[in-house]
């Protein structure tokens, strides 16, 4: 039987795994392929309980699951912690331990919120990209890093570094992605300026070797941010290392309509880790109205990636799609004015279509 482990982790993170599992529990269901799900905590609610954003155990637990889903960390009430004890930490380990080096978000128009996009439609009718960021490596984990103070001055330090075969992982998990999409991948950089991303530049450019069939553009990370409002049709493919995908992502979240609609999947070798793009959003937790779209789409991209249940991840997509089309929304879709439904009712009318 299929172990996977679910962190709901803070904020808005327990109310919308709670629709993502219920969906995962009636498709495995009537599908009749049995799950064993197991909880535990990570975040702020970890550290409550234990003194630290992740435990151990709950690691061990991840390694011998199939896939993680995961909800969100961090809050205010945890923000005055150091660095290595706040929440987010619990995030960058679980990532890293289970070497989930490559990212995937995609970014996906749903043609029925088209107007709950900040752009006007015809910029962003038929967006459908994927954001594949590295997640292992960059500024996040470089060293020497952390803030020193010397004769009464203070100097924060952080690295970006990469090596070759870091960004040839993950440059092949997007020429691989590209190739059963539009093959088109535009690699991110600031080779301008940065030597680290200047070399990523040169590997990618070398790999690209490798996928002849796959057309490679190059562009400086302020151009991409530009480009993403400018014209988004463009985009099939975008690859960046760690900061700029983390930075560009939330940007092409946006395009959607809300950033409650993005889903992600983060994985390299044997385990996978699914979450909702959003984060914990402190200020509406507890209030019933965060969007569960996101973590539902992330239970798609777990059938689909770690569980080889294509047809059900399509039904999961497709349901969420009818919803929509049928009008109903979350604040954060709806435009002023219009009707709008709660987390657990949005569950529902989502299990209504599997
Ligand atoms: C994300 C988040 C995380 C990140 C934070 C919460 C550590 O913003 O998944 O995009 O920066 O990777
Ligand atoms: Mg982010």
């Amino acid at each position: 039987m299929e172990q996977i482990l679910i962190l709901p982790g803070d904020g808005i993170g327990p109310e919308v795994v709670e629709q993502a599992i219920r969906v995962l529990e009636k498709v495995s269901k009537l599908q009749k392929f049995p799950l064993s799900l197991e909880e535990g905590l990570i975040g702020g609610a970890s550290l409550d309980r234990h003194g630290v954003p992740i435990t151990e155990e709950t690691l061990q637990k991840a390694k011998r699951s199939r896939a993680v889903l995961l909800g969100a960390v961090g809050g205010p009430q945890w923000d005055d912690l150091p660095t290595d004890r706040r929440p987010e930490k619990a995030l960058l380990r679980i990532r890293k331990e289970l070497g989930c080096f490559a990212n995937l978000r995609p970014a996906k128009l749903y043609g029925a919120l088209i107007d709950s996009s900040p752009l006007r439609p015809e910029i962003v009718s038929g967006v459908d990209l994927l954001v594949v960021r590295e997640l292992t490596g960059g500024l996040y984990f470089g060293e020497p890093r952390g803030v020193e103070r010397r004769d009464g001055i203070e100097r924060g330090v952080n690295t970006l570094v990469y090596t070759t075969p870091e960004i040839e992982r993950v440059a092949r998990v997007a020429f691989e992605a590209a190739s059963q999409r539009r093959k088109k991948v535009t690699s991110v950089d600031k080779a301008n300026v940065l030597e680290t991303t200047a070399l990523w530049r040169r590997v990618v450019t070398d790999l690209h070797q490798e996928y002849r069939d796959v057309s490679l553009h190059h562009l400086y990370v302020d151009n991409c941010a530009m480009q993403l409002i400018q014209n988004p049709k463009q985009f099939d493919v975008i690859l960046t290392e760690n900061l700029f995908g983390d930075i560009l992502s939330d940007e092409a979240a946006m395009l959607t309509g809300s950033i409650g609609m993005l889903p992600s999947a983060s994985m390299g070798g044997e385990h996978a880790i699914y979450e909702p793009v959003h984060g914990s959003a402190p200020d509406i937790a507890g209030q019933g109205k965060a969007n569960p779209l996101a973590t539902i789409l992330s239970v798609a991209m777990l059938l689909r990636y770690s569980l080889r249940q294509e047809g059900v991840a399509d039904t999961i997509e497709k349901a969420v799609e009818k919803v929509l089309n049928e009008g109903y929304r979350t604040a954060d879709l709806a435009r002023p004015g219009a009707a709008v439904v709660g987390t657990a009712k949005m569950g529902d009318l989502v299990l209504g279509h599997l």
